[in-house]
């Protein structure tokens, strides 16, 4: 059996069209999976299962708890999987993003997690308004909330206590940051920094999500910004990664960490080849 690279998948974005088209023009085997079509048999021998799906996986899908599982399964019968378990799930998940980030001493704002709507009141006052409410699990902005003072807190956490998913009883509440309306992607491949980007919010939208409109522009990084980046992603276990940074007063930031980073953005903004340096970190993975 040859060696081949698995892209799993469970929407087709741009990112999995252009990573297609990059191992293709290196003539890589990739084997294209797509994760809502898959019964997974843990009793399946490992030969079976690299036949499937590659010696080496990209695991590309959009909601993370599939990916998390997809990993679990993949690890389990010795295939490498770009991101690892613990790196995906240190970054799904944006309170295990904190401590990891705490942990490391890497600068990020501050943070509480509660568990029920008074005890976040509260931890809203304790942080000052005016803060920011997120689910723990989320991406593209989704549900990323402003809550201005303790007015509008009460009714905003109100909402989400009349949710039942157990998900949104995690009530994770940040410090808001005042920064310029921007903020910087940077694309981390193993120890490379590869491409950083200012992500610009779009006009009367204060999130700086491309899914919101964002639009990028190049960013030159100091060896300041560098070694934050370098940190942020040690401190989560390393890999193809988005580390997103904030530029508070005090310095930089770093907001969250993406495992399956979108790059469509910082493609437009950079010359940089970001799906062939992701194609060729894969590739000393599949060769070693
Ligand atoms: N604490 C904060 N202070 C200021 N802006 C924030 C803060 N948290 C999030 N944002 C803005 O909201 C956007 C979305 O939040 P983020 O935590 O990245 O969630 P998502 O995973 O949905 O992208 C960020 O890119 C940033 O522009
Ligand atoms: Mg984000």
């Amino acid at each position: 059996m040859g060696l081949a690279l698995g892209l799993l998948y469970d929407r087709v974005r741009w990112e999995e069209k252009v990573l297609v088209a990059a191992a293709r023009s290196r003539d890589i085997p990739l084997k294209i999976l797509d994760a809502k079509n898959l019964i997974l048999r843990v009793d399946a021998d490992v030969e079976k299962s690299e036949e499937t799906f590659g010696q080496v996986v990209l695991q590309r899908c959009v909601s993370h708890v599939r990916g998390l599982h997809l990993t679990a399964f993949l690890e389990a019968d010795g295939i490498e999987v770009i991101n690892p378990f613990r790196v995906s799930e240190a970054c799904s998940n944006k309170f295990f993003t904190t401590l990891a980030l705490e942990k490391a001493g890497v600068p990020t704002p501050r943070t509480s997690i509660s568990f029920d709507g008074d005890s976040a009141l509260r931890a809203c006052n304790d942080l000052g308004f005016p803060v920011v409410l997120k689910p723990v699990i989320g991406s593209w902005g989704r549900l990323v909330t402003r809550l201005r003072d303790e007015e509008s807190a009460r009714d905003i956490l109100g909402v989400w206590q009349q949710t039942n998913d157990s998900y949104s009883q995690i009530y994770y509440i940040q410090e808001m940051v005042k920064r310029p309306p921007r903020d910087i992607r940077a694309i981390v491949n193993g120890d490379r920094i590869i491409a950083a980007v200012y992500r610009n919010s779009s006009p009367g939208e204060w999130r700086t999500n491309v899914a919101r409109g964002a639009t990028t522009s190049p960013y030159s990084m100091t060896s300041e910004f560098e070694e934050i980046v370098h940190k942020a992603a040690d401190a989560v276990g390393g890999g193809v990664l988005g580390v997103d940074v904030m530029e508070s007063e005090n310095g930089f930031l770093v907001n969250e960490i993406n495992t399956t980073v979108e790059f469509r953005g910082a493609s437009s903004a950079t010359t940089v080849d970001i799906p062939g340096a992701i194609l060729d970190y894969a590739l000393t993975k599949l060769k070693k």
